[in-house]
């Protein structure tokens, strides 16, 4: 039997418009609680500028535990689009030698699913894409796994397809969430939507576990700035959301994927105030 793993997933961190205080609340939790390691699902920038990628460097250089990172929507070039198409990653690449793409811990592994394009048929880019590529990517490095590894998905875009209006979130979801499920992962963890939650869908291969981290950037949506801590037992994922203002973790949670990661407020207003509900952690579904 192996001892129960803790894994931090943060998500959102927009340097450039960062919340420091967040910042070095989650870096003094890491170093104190040593977690296996560290899960960031995307948006390390604002506007993917170098200055940006060169402070989440130094951050994360800073963080007592193995990290991975996926990119997220705003971590390709945004206004040099010769880069963007001809290089979407370069910038992104300068954090690599920092990271782990593919966390192996021990019979638990943590497999990325890359869900940005460099460009859509649609506009604005805002929303996920699996690609075939990405997802038999993803797929693959599953399938070579010894049987019965426990396998978390780190993505950046939640999958749900559509939103309940019909409007198309990330394309080619509904396939990717159903080999998924097929797959039994444990859990798909991402970020985008700065705000919690942790959902489980039906899909026709089964259930899905849904599990989204919020913001440490100054773009909150509903909720404050937060991080997830995950216990991972067995294959029992328990969720903690942690955050500055001490706001407990169902009250914390959405109840529903937000179609859109775009924050309704500017930094500085105040942040809408969240259900109180007098339970601080969540029973697992
Ligand atoms: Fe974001
Ligand atoms: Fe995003």
């Amino acid at each position: 039997m192996n001892a129960p793993v803790t894994l931090f997933h943060i998500s959102d961190l927009h340097f450039g418009l960062e919340d420091r205080r967040a910042l070095d609340w989650v870096e003094q939790a890491i170093a104190a609680e040593h977690p296996a390691a560290v899960a960031v699902t995307g948006d390390l920038t604002m506007r993917a500028r170098h200055r940006e990628f060169a402070a989440a460097c130094e951050w994360i250089s800073r963080l007592a535990a193995p990290v991975t990172v996926e990119p997220g929507n705003h971590d390709m070039p945004y206004v040099n689009l010769i880069e963007r198409f001809a290089a979407p990653y370069r910038r992104f690449g300068a954090i690599k030698a920092l990271l782990e793409r593919e966390l192996d811990l021990g019979d638990l592994h943590v497999v990325p699913l890359q869900t940005v394009t460099r460009a859509q048929w649609r506009f604005p880019w805002v929303d996920g894409w699996v690609t075939d590529r990405a997802l038999a990517a993803t797929l693959a490095a599953i399938d070579a796994l010894p049987e019965g590894t426990r396998v978390l998905i780190t993505a950046h875009h939640p999958l749900p397809e559509r939103a309940p209006d019909g409007h198309v979130l990330t394309i080619n979801g509904t396939r990717a969430m159903e080999e998924l499920a097929r797959r039994q992962v444990l859990a798909v963890l991402t970020g985008h939507v700065h705000d919690p939650f942790d959902l489980t869908a039906r899909t026709s291969a089964g259930p899905l576990r849904m599990i989204g981290a919020g913001t440490l950037s100054q773009r909150v949506r509903s909720t404050p700035p937060s991080f997830n801590e995950l216990m991972i037992d067995g294959r029992e994922v328990r969720v903690r959301v942690r955050n500055l203002a001490a706001v407990p973790t169902r009250a914390m949670q959405v109840d529903a994927v937000p179609e859109t990661a775009l924050p309704p407020r500017q930094p500085g207003e105040p942040v809408a105030p969240v259900n109180a509900v007098p339970e601080i952690d969540p029973p697992v579904t």
